[in-house]
């Protein structure tokens, strides 16, 4: 169940019962506990907009909520402050409520678009193509669990100006076509890259050839497609081991490369040429509000990245049905999508009822305040990142948890120091930048990966110790005596409302902060509520308790792509 909104349909009710049409409640959850659960900041701006006294109104809402059966689902509602309406669930209705508990599927499935990681195959992942990653990755397993149709999309960059001189580059240093070509120097992608860039950036007549190069990819000539098709592979594999490494949910079958719309390239210029002007021999289209005009074909008749996303849009609708389309780009990239969603706006390749949304997140930083970069100043390789998690990781690992054998030891810091580093990419607001600190996201205080880890894992050892399996009790719906347990019923009834408030901003920080609010109301409860020393039934209401919450903290991290493990 989705409380806030079933709360708010019972004050739009009460609302209109009190003579106001359509309000709008603003029920939110309470900022403090001695204002209740929720409360519903609606009543001034509804006071003020019908000339009415806005504590007046309040009260008239709260007398239509009674009238309306509110006390089935509220101890307490009372006017606050110059017209607050506060709202205290009953303990009998959390109570209920809560053997219900985990996640309800949309009655509306939409079929989503989701374009994340999509990183450029002429080098090799690296910090820049982690938020993505992330993020999107998130995004995908919450829409899905919310009933959702999501297609993932990984709209790699195989394609463009970069290849034409990576391909002269491997021309001239490897060699013609099955020479087995320089295996070794491909390996290191990003030294390649970082040569191939000096020489065009260097040598003109490299540079000449480089551009050539792409013409003579883009036109399909044999040999540059050969060389090309080597370069993409093992690229790709590089991909594949990242994505198995950080437990990312993209395969084979979601790759939607640049190169797979080259094909319709010139059809879609075509198809757009009502929206065309030739600008010093370049086709662009020229949108109001905009500075700058959107090229979609070079003079030399080269296509450009922003061609190919108006055909994948189109590819995506024609081939997907999408009702909405996601993609998780960094910020920099604003530009490219807001003139992309009007261009396709304006030549009809969208129905106005599908969504277009760019999504864009900040920068990973150092602790100098400066975009995240290796001591010599070199993009830091996503798998050099990911091990040194690892080993972090079991570091901290070994002074928490000096039990374990080793085995067990060495996967818990597996799952700590990937998910330490996936948590810290999704606790913000996805919009801000973030500085990437170590010791910050390996705490086992605050909210981090590792606490929470620890929570679930703590929960877990609860019922060995007790002797009796969670399982048993999921479902099971508890009593609610004291205080701390109706704060700890209330934040599990909140998952829901969470996850669709996730889905709906592309948010994913709402579970984050969710979950660490969660974990804070199971500590205060386990502080005063004794467990497995209660008598029955109140032990086995407990435990109830803690089953669902221990399912809510594992459920809620598998939605960001964070593993658990069963103790620490
Ligand atoms: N390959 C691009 C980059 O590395 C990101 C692509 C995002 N998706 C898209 N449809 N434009 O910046």
């Amino acid at each position: 169940m989705n409380l806030r909104a079933a709360l708010t349909e019972r004050f739009v009710r009460a609302f209109d019962a009190a003579g106001v049409e359509d309000a709008a409640p603003l029920l939110r959850p309470a900022g403090r506990p001695e204002f209740g659960d929720y409360q519903a900041n609606g009543a001034m701006a509804a006071a003020k907009r019908a000339g009415r006294n806005p504590r007046g109104l309040a009260e008239a809402v709260v007398a239509a909520l009674q009238a309306d059966g509110v006390d089935a689902v509220a101890e307490r509602v009372e006017v606050a402050g110059p017209g607050f309406v506060n709202i205290t669930l009953s303990p009998t209705f959390v109570a209920a409520s809560l053997g219900a508990a985990g996640v309800e599927r949309t009655q509306r499935p939409e079929r989503i678009v989701v374009d994340y990681s999509s990183p450029n195959l002429a080098k090799e992942m690296h910090v820049g193509h982690l938020r993505s990653t992330i993020i999107g990755d998130a995004m995908a397993r919450i829409l899905e669990a919310l009933g959702h149709q999501v297609i993932r999309q990984n709209h790699v960059g195989d394609w463009g100006t970069q290849f034409g001189m990576l391909l002269a580059h491997l021309a001239d240093v490897g060699g013609g076509e099955g020479a087995g070509t320089d295996a070794a120097k491909l390996e290191d992608l990003e030294a390649f890259y970082a040569a191939a860039r000096q020489r065009f950036d260097a040598d003109a007549e490299f540079a000449g050839r480089a551009r050539q190069m792409v013409v003579a990819l883009q036109g399909g000539e044999a040999a540059a497609r050969a060389h090309w098709q080597r370069f993409i592979e093992l690229s790709l594999s590089h991909c594949r081991a990242t994505y198995e490494r950080l437990g990312v949910t993209l395969s084979d079958a979601d790759l939607e490369p640049e190169s797979r719309y080259n094909e319709d390239l010139p059809k879609v210029v075509a198809d757009l040429s009502g929206l065309i002007t030739v600008s010093e021999g370049a086709k662009c289209i020229f949108l109001d509000g905009f500075d700058v005009p959107m090229m979609v074909q070079k003079r030399d008749g080269g296509y450009l990245y922003a061609t190919t996303d108006l055909a994948s849009v189109r590819h995506r609708l024609q081939r997907y049905g999408a009702t909405r389309i996601c993609y998780f780009t960094d910020a920099r990239q604003a530009l490219h999508f807001k003139q992309l969603f009007a261009a396709v706006r304006l030549a009809g390749f969208v129905p106005p009822e599908c969504s277009l949304e760019h999504l864009p997140f900040g920068t990973v930083m150092g602790a100098d305040g400066r975009p995240f970069r290796t001591r010599d100043g070199g993009q830091v390789k996503l798998t050099a990142l990911l091990d040194e998690a690892v080993q972090r990781a079991s570091r901290v690992v070994g002074e928490k948890s000096p039990h374990l054998p080793p085995e067990e030891a060495a996967e818990v810091a597996r799952v700590v120091g990937i998910g330490a580093v996936k948590y810290a990419d999704l606790m913000r607001h996805r919009a801000s930048d973030y500085v990437f600190d170590w010791d910050a996201m390996l705490s086992f205080d605050g909210n981090t990966a590792p606490y929470l880890q620890y929570a679930y894992a703590r929960i877990n050892s609860l019922f060995r110790r007790g002797g009796v399996e969670s399982d048993a009790f999921s479902g099971k719906a508890p009593s609610i005596e004291t205080g701390a347990e109706r704060q700890l019923g209330v934040a599990l009834l909140r998952f829901q409302e969470t996850l669709e408030a996730a889905a709906a901003e592309a948010l994913p920080h709402y579970l984050c902060g969710y979950l660490f609010g969660l974990a804070g109301a199971f500590s205060r409860f386990y502080e005063t509520c004794p467990v497995l020393d209660a008598p029955a039934p109140v032990r086995e209401s407990r435990l109830a308790l803690c089953a669902i919450t221990g399912e809510t903290l594992r459920t809620g991290l598998g939605l960001l792509g964070i593993e658990t493990a069963e103790r620490m």
